[in-house]
């Protein structure tokens, strides 16, 4: 993997970024990726110093438009763009006239109005988002839409994959758990796939989405031949928000066949790491003690959220300056 080391508190020489929204991971092209993940490592050092900022957006508006609930995403959103200068507003759905009943369509172009160089859009339907970057005429990042993608998440998913392991190359990384309704695993088998990372997914058949022999390199039902020998295990909730009607027969039956305890992760490499994108569902999808032990790299992924957020901010709305 091709790695820029510019010193903390500059930003690196990286060529113009493409893109004018993040999306999808599927509108990346590989180097794309690669690039993502590079101004996000500089962005690491620059979290990690005394003084964490840089005044790349000084003067910009970034817009935090969260139709669903979040911890990490809107914080690390928010925290991202402060560390980069930028005038960072959050829109409370809750309080915003979204819950008089104005349209998605209204809101946005009210929004547009004030112009924004910046929405960032967390919604509950798949291809929101996007509808959405249709209609205004600033930069627009994808913080979830449905059950579709939740880009930022992958980019930080494969930045902690590399920096615990070196590399993404030749390793196997195992995504356990509700694959049907995760808009994380779905984004993390397109980054990794583009990358020619080894990918499987590990469910109940009925969590397993039609098709997903076409994203993922391998597919099981058995967490014993899934895990073995992996270097990556990452497991999901269920996200019940998202099913009709209910997903498990038991809570004790799926936690006993699909949680990951300590004899289950026994069937990974025994330098395998484990991840989780939160919320988690403690003694559901993960025993507390697996969640924080030493192979929970689950903190650092936090960390590696406010670093990707930076550098996505960052590599897009100079392109939009370009423009
Ligand atoms: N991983 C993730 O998207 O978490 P939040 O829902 O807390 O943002």
């Amino acid at each position: 993997m091709p790695q820029q080391n510019s010193p903390a508190g500059q930003s690196g020489d990286f060529p113009p970024f493409a893109q004018r929204h993040l999306i999808s991971i599927a509108d990346l092209k590989q180097h794309e990726i690669i690039d993502l993940l590079d101004r996000a490592e500089q962005m690491i050092a620059i979290s990690r110093q005394e003084r964490k900022s840089l005044p790349t957006l000084s003067g910009k508006t970034q817009i935090n438009l969260f139709f669903e609930p979040s911890t990490r995403t809107q914080s690390s959103f928010e925290i991202a763009g402060k560390r980069l200068g930028a005038l960072v507003v959050n829109m409370s759905v809750k309080t915003s006239s979204v819950s008089k009943g104005e349209t998605l369509i209204d809101t946005a172009a009210t929004l547009n109005a004030m112009r924004p160089d910046v929405l960032v859009v967390r919604h509950s339907a798949a291809g929101a988002v996007e509808l959405l970057s249709q209609k205004v005429g600033c930069s627009v990042v994808n913080a979830g839409d449905g059950a579709h993608e939740h880009p930022t998440q992958a980019l930080l998913d494969a930045l902690t994959i590399r920096n615990h392991k070196g590399t993404l190359a030749g390793l196997t990384v195992a995504i356990c758990g509700d694959i049907a309704n995760s808009r994380v695993a779905r984004s993390n088998l397109l980054l990794l796939g583009a990358l020619h990372v080894r990918t499987r997914v590990i469910a109940p058949r009925n969590l397993l989405p039609a098709g997903i022999e076409n994203l993922a390199t391998e597919v099981f039902t058995d967490m014993e031949a899934g895990l073995k020998g992996a270097d990556v295990v990452m497991m999901l909730r269920l996200q019940h928000e998202r099913a009709n009607g209910k997903m498990i027969p038991s809570v004790r039956e799926y936690y006993r066949f699909y949680g990951l305890d300590e004899a289950k992760l026994a069937y990974a490499k025994s330098d395998a790491i484990v991840m989780h994108p939160g919320p988690m569902n403690r003694g559901v999808e993960i025993d507390p003690a697996i969640a924080d032990g030493s192979r929970s790299v689950i903190t650092d992924q936090v960390e590696m959220g406010v670093a990707v957020r930076m550098a996505v901010l960052d590599a897009l709305l100079p392109a939009r300056n370009d423009a």
